[in-house]
């Protein structure tokens, strides 16, 4: 059997192979508030018919200022709880472990849709006010952000906790917190992002703060058995900015803190950021921080192969690949990868008939 298609145990949870849906947003809520419309369960039900292991659902807001558009999925009442019960069933009955990325956008949020063109929204043209780490925007056509208080920064890792335990209600067998991708925790790791002079900027545990404090205060909030992630961005791919080595540190003192896997990315917090994606490009920060910080890791970033990913998985890379545009495109990917790797993707029974010739040697019923 391929190590892709082996199953994995993380805490208390047991998970049926190693290919994961990676988070993506669908900016597709029904009204303005958040709540999961028809869209959701049909879009990662999908995803788990398709044979993914786990099924990670799209950022969602801790709380309605830290959403990337009007329309971005958020957490933080019990009304959120109840629109996300058919997803959950949609992902679970359907064999795979559903779970759910935390995240809060910062200096990033209040945006049009990507496909309206995601133009930044001021308050007077359905945003709101964005805040972050610092009074710095990320770009000059961007919002500058609010300076958060010490008092807000308590007030925000208690939406992240309270947001764990709506999650868990909800029936989330998995938590991810989104520290990566210049949002509200990769901000306030970064020296050029956050230029604070309190507790809260200047040295690495500093900066480290808030994403600390966030995880910790999630930690207490879900089940002992309840794995938790975290996705970080290993470096910023800037001068003088958020790196590699930092990110090994950072990732020791998670692990400390209670997680299970850190999901390895990179980017997305400063504009002016170098970087060539190749096929595979972010595997390099997993295997870094899988041998230096001793801790699961997940790969993620232009991983489109059957052969490619198992690879990863066999070179001690990594312990899991999660795929994004791969399986927009195909949500069948795993069952056709399984095949291609141990000759036996397994199709629903619905769909049994696609391992058919193609012509139909009989009438067909
Ligand atoms: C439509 C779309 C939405 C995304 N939304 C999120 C998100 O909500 N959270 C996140 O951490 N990354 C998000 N990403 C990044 C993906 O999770 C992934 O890291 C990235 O696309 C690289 O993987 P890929 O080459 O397999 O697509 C998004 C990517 C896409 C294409």
């Amino acid at each position: 059997m391929s190590k892709l298609f082996s199953p994995i145990t993380i805490r208390g949870e047991e998970i049926p192979n190693r290919v994961f849906v990676a988070p993506m947003c669908q900016y597709s809520s029904e009204t303005e508030d958040g709540r999961a419309s028809s869209w959701h369960p049909l879009h990662y039900g999908t995803r788990a018919v398709g044979g993914a292991g786990l099924v990670m659902l799209e950022a969602a807001s801790v709380r309605p200022d830290g959403r990337i558009t009007p329309w971005d999925l958020g957490i933080w009442d019990q009304s959120h709880v109840a629109a996300l019960g058919p997803v959950v069933d949609a992902i679970a009955s359907n064999g795979s472990v559903p779970a759910i990325q935390l995240a809060h956008a910062g200096r990033k949020a209040s945006h049009d849709k990507p496909w309206e063109g995601g133009q930044y929204l001021d308050e007077g043209n359905g945003g709101w006010e964005i805040v972050g780490p610092s009074a710095i925007a990320y770009s000059e056509d961007w919002g500058v952000p609010r300076e958060l208080t010490v008092e807000d920064i308590g007030e925000m890792v208690e939406d992240w906790a309270n947001a764990a335990r709506l999650s868990v209600d909800a029936g989330m067998k998995v938590i991810e917190l989104h520290m990566a991708h210049g949002y509200l925790g990769c901000e306030f790791l970064s020296p050029l992002s956050n230029q604070r002079t309190d507790q809260y900027g200047g040295s690495l545990e500093n900066r480290a703060r808030f994403a600390l404090e966030a995880t910790r205060a999630v930690r207490n909030a879900i089940p002992d058995s309840m794995p938790l992630f975290v996705r970080v961005s290993a470096t910023e791919y800037m001068e003088n900015g958020w790196d590699v080595d930092e990110c090994v540190e950072f990732s020791r003192w998670l692990k400390d803190e209670g997680v299970d896997l850190i999901d390895c990315s990179s980017g997305g917090n400063s504009e002016g950021q170098k970087l060539t994606p190749y096929p595979g490009y972010q595997v390099q920060f997993s295997a870094r921080i899988r041998s230096e910080a001793e801790v699961t890791t997940g790969a993620v970033g232009l991983i489109t192969e059957a052969a490619q990913a198992e690879k990863i998985l066999e070179d001690g890379d990594a312990d899991v690949v999660l795929l994004a545009r791969e399986l927009l495109r195909n949500p069948y990917w795993p069952i056709q990868a399984q095949t291609e790797l141990d000759g036996q993707g397994v199709w629903p029974s619905q769909y049994k008939r696609v391992a058919e010739i193609r012509q139909y040697t009989t009438p067909p019923r």
